[in-house]
């Protein structure tokens, strides 16, 4: 039998998005508030030649199989970083939505680097895997860790956010993504000057810990919405369609175009889905759950190649 391990990781929204200055290696200095939600890429590694790539489920037929996939140059990272000579077969399933602003190819990134460690057997420490992350993406050092935490920086550098109690997320889902560097540079134009340096609301990191959503409800903010939105108008009627909702606050995840809103408790959210649904604004709507655990192994199979 070959080998094969089976690695899964999460999605994440932004409850908090700061954004400043654009610095000159065209990223942004950010203040975020990620957390991981259950909503997950799985990511099988089977011992290949070379590195190849597969994708199911939601949006696979817009995904690359390529070299410009972030799962592949995850597993061509760790390969060079540890001289290994084996290669990879990656079968992704995907959950979380494609370009939709909550780090799915992140998610496969982070997936790989754990995945092909194991299979590979290259024994990396958490953080060199981390550091790894790091240079694919700014978002894939989140999807490593999971539940709660503060970015800065790019949003790669991370602190675990002391945060109690389960969220209530209903995600309205577009199946045509928005490109990140597009909401950027619309961000840019409509911040010519010169701009503070981000920040997280210390209350927000109080509401975290008190595990009341309608604490947290007033505190949520994304500063890349009027860009999101500018790019992709029809996002105002799906925040419009949260706002007449029994949902306690609305905004987009990361940069869109997926819309998220907080519900007070699962009755609630059951409520939310259903109208979100009757609006029909969406092209998919979701409940789902955060904090969620980071890139995980659910399986293995160890082959006889050994
Ligand atoms: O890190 P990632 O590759 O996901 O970022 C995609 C693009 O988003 C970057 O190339 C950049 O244009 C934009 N970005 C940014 N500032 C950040 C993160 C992303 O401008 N902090």
């Amino acid at each position: 039998m070959t080998a094969s391990v089976h690695v899964r990781a999460p999605g994440k929204i932004n409850i908090a998005l700061r954004v400043g200055a654009r610095e000159a290696d065209g990223y942004h200095r950010l203040a975020t508030v990620f957390q991981a939600v259950s909503l997950y890429e799985d990511v099988v590694a089977r011992d290949g030649d070379d590195i190849q790539v597969s994708v199911t489920g939601r949006q696979a037929d817009q995904v690359p199989t390529g070299p410009e996939n972030l799962a592949y140059r995850a597993a061509r990272l760790l390969a060079e970083a540890t001289g290994t000579q084996r290669g990879v077969q990656l079968q992704i399933h995907k959950q979380v939505p494609t370009a939709g602003g909550m780090g799915g190819g992140s998610a496969d990134a982070a997936a790989t680097l754990l995945a092909c460690d194991l299979l590979w057997q290259t024994g990396l420490a958490r953080e060199e895997l981390g550091e790894l992350a790091a240079e694919l993406g700014a978002d894939v050092p989140f999807a490593l860790t999971g539940q709660t935490a503060v970015g800065v920086g790019r949003g790669d550098v991370l602190t675990p956010a002391l945060a109690r109690g389960r969220y209530t997320w209903v995600l309205a889902i577009s199946h045509r993504g928005l490109a990140t560097p597009q909401v950027f540079s619309e961000w840019d134009q409509q911040n010519p000057g010169p701009v503070p340096e981000p920040t997280i609301d210390p209350r927000l990191m109080q509401a975290l810990l008190s595990a009341d959503p309608w604490r947290l409800a007033p505190l949520m903010v994304n500063e890349l919405q009027p860009a999101a939105v500018a790019a992709r108008p029809e996002l105002d009627q799906v925040m419009g369609a949260f706002l007449r909702s029994p949902a306690i606050a609305t905004t987009i995840s990361g940069s869109g175009p997926t819309v998220i809103g907080l519900a007070a408790d699962a009755v609630d959210a059951n409520e939310i889905v259903s109208q979100l649904t009757a609006a029909a604004v969406a092209d998919e709507v979701l409940m789902v759950h955060g904090p969620a655990p980071g890139a995980r192994l659910v399986a293995s199979v160890m082959g006889e190649a050994d």
